[in-house]
């Protein structure tokens, strides 16, 4: 793992759930983030689906200190330097290209690939990442498909996301691979339109709770 992917994955370490957030204004993505932090979720992942995404990920990281925010739905290039120039302290995609991987390489803001299968997997941890995003979880096979993969693949710790919810999380969160785990669910659309942020903290103290402690299990492999 480079150093970037080491921090990175020390970081996502300390929270069982990382919000995958989809915000339309920086007037509803400030409230909204002060409430997961309330809630004990300071590590966010702000997707780049909405005009808005690289403002708000510039508001957050200029204005609630006690958030990590990341960029997500990283695709191009182009937009991982984008985020890097308004403040993202990581960057996550879905999957994962030979020109996403060398910019990646060549920034000081760590990258979370994403890989779906077994020969996904195995390429990016010949390119050192050991940290990755596997997606989409639910479709691609969910618990059982991770948990196939402990055995074989050793080397590769996972922050699962695609249609995880409350119920689901603590099948994934219990498997020695998974290092976090991303969604949307504590931050539900209609709590969102109406404000209740209060709301959204309650569902983040929860998310927060399916692990007090920083987790426990396989370290990353060493440079
Ligand atoms: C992502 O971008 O990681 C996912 O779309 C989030 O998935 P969810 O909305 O099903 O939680």
């Amino acid at each position: 793992m480079s150093a970037p992917q080491a921090g990175l994955h020390d970081l996502l370490a300390t929270t069982p759930v990382v919000p995958v957030l989809a915000i339309d204004s920086v007037g509803t993505a400030l409230p909204l983030a002060r409430a997961l932090v309330a809630g004990g979720l300071p590590v966010l992942e702000i997707t780049l689906r909405t005009p808005a995404a690289l403002e708000i990920i510039r508001a957050i990281a200029g204005e609630i200190e006690a958030a990590v925010v990341g960029a997500g739905t990283v695709l191009t290039p182009e937009q991982y330097r984008d985020a890097v120039r308004v403040g993202a302290r990581f960057v996550v995609s879905p999957g994962a290209t030979p020109a996403l991987l060398d910019v990646a390489e060549a920034s000081s803001v760590p990258f979370l690939p994403g890989a779906g299968t077994s020969s996904e997997v195995m390429r990016l941890l010949e390119r050192g990442y050991g940290c990755l995003k596997f997606f989409p979880a639910e479709p691609a096979g969910g618990v059982a498909y991770l948990q196939a993969l402990v055995a074989p693949l050793p080397g590769a710790l996972f922050c699962p996301t695609g249609g995880i919810n409350a119920a689901r999380a603590p099948g994934y969160l219990a498997l020695p691979n998974v290092v976090c785990i991303g969604g949307s669910w504590v931050a539900p659309r209609d709590a969102v339109a109406a404000g209740d942020w209060a709301a959204i903290t309650r569902l983040a103290l929860a998310a927060a709770a399916l692990r007090s402690a920083p987790k426990a299990g396989p370290q990353p492999p060493g440079p």
